[in-house]
């Protein structure tokens, strides 16, 4: 019995480890990042509403409720596939919702003077991780491979696919935690900081979108990445978990705020 609950545990740990959304390391830095960028009202409203629990913490928890029965009808919100010739707008929604109705129903449901605290806390932890999500190129790739899941790629000469690669392989071969990734963030001028925030949600998405089309010119299924694609692309993954937290900050001041 103790063998087989040991056993259940290890297949329901390896299961929601390896096939999530810029794994939690990612999205734990997304959150500790955005803590940086609130004003003192946004904190406080977020802190009630929380009671307390950092949006560190709250950033895996759309994640968690995956497999939950109850909350299937979220699954589609973590990413959007649209193709690379039409524009989200030019492009019919999807009916089962997709990562941008997400976050335009998080926004609404928190502005909303008719929701209830539950409600707003429910939407809020959605939308800490939905920001995460619009900043994992992957996330808003293909509709094909999904995403990239089925673009099968080795990484340090194990089989996994470019997905894996970006939303946890890059980040686990760096070996910091995701405080020592936080911290290490660069530097930015004004301007920087300026350009980051311009735009809403929807122009973050053509920025996402912009990189992975460049990602699926650049390799093809079966090749061996490993030191060189971290080289090229560490960088870039560093400066996609920066800005989805001060625009995740930007965002919540503006409608907590
Ligand atoms: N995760 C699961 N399906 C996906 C898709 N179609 N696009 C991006 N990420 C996904
Ligand atoms: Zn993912
Ligand atoms: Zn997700």
């Amino acid at each position: 019995m103790r063998f087989f609950t040991i056993l259940c545990f290890t297949v329901l740990f390896c299961n929601t480890s390896f096939a999530l959304d810029w794994g939690k390391k990612g999205h734990r830095t997304t959150g500790a990042i955005a803590e940086q960028y609130l004003t003192k009202k946004a904190k406080k409203a977020i802190n009630k509403l929380l009671d307390g629990q950092s949006l560190a913490l709250v950033s895996t928890f759309a994640d968690d409720i995956k497999s939950d029965k109850l909350y299937r009808s979220y699954g589609p919100w973590h990413y959007v596939n649209v193709p690379f010739d039409k524009t989200y707008d030019s492009h019919p929604k999807s009916e089962k919702g997709d990562l941008i109705q997400g976050i335009d129903t998080c926004i609404k449901v928190l502005k909303s003077k008719e929701s209830s605290k539950e409600n707003k806390a429910f939407y809020l932890k959605l939308l800490v991780h939905f920001i995460g999500d619009l900043h994992q190129p992957l996330h808003t790739g293909l509709a094909d491979d999904k995403g990239g899941n089925d673009f099968q790629v080795q990484w340090f000469n194990e089989g996994t696919n470019l997905h894996s690669v970006w939303d946890t392989k890059m980040i686990e071969s760096y070996g910091m935690s995701y405080t020592e990734l936080t911290n290490e963030m660069p530097e930015l001028s004004k301007a920087q900081y300026k350009a980051i925030i311009a735009g809403t949600h929807r122009d973050w998405l053509e920025d996402s979108r912009n990189l992975v089309k460049e990602l699926y010119k650049q390799n093809k299924k079966g090749d061996k990445l490993s030191y060189r694609y971290m080289y090229d692309h560490f960088d870039t993954l560093k400066k996609q978990l920066q800005s989805g937290g001060i625009r995740l900050a930007t965002l919540l001041n503006d409608v907590l705020g």
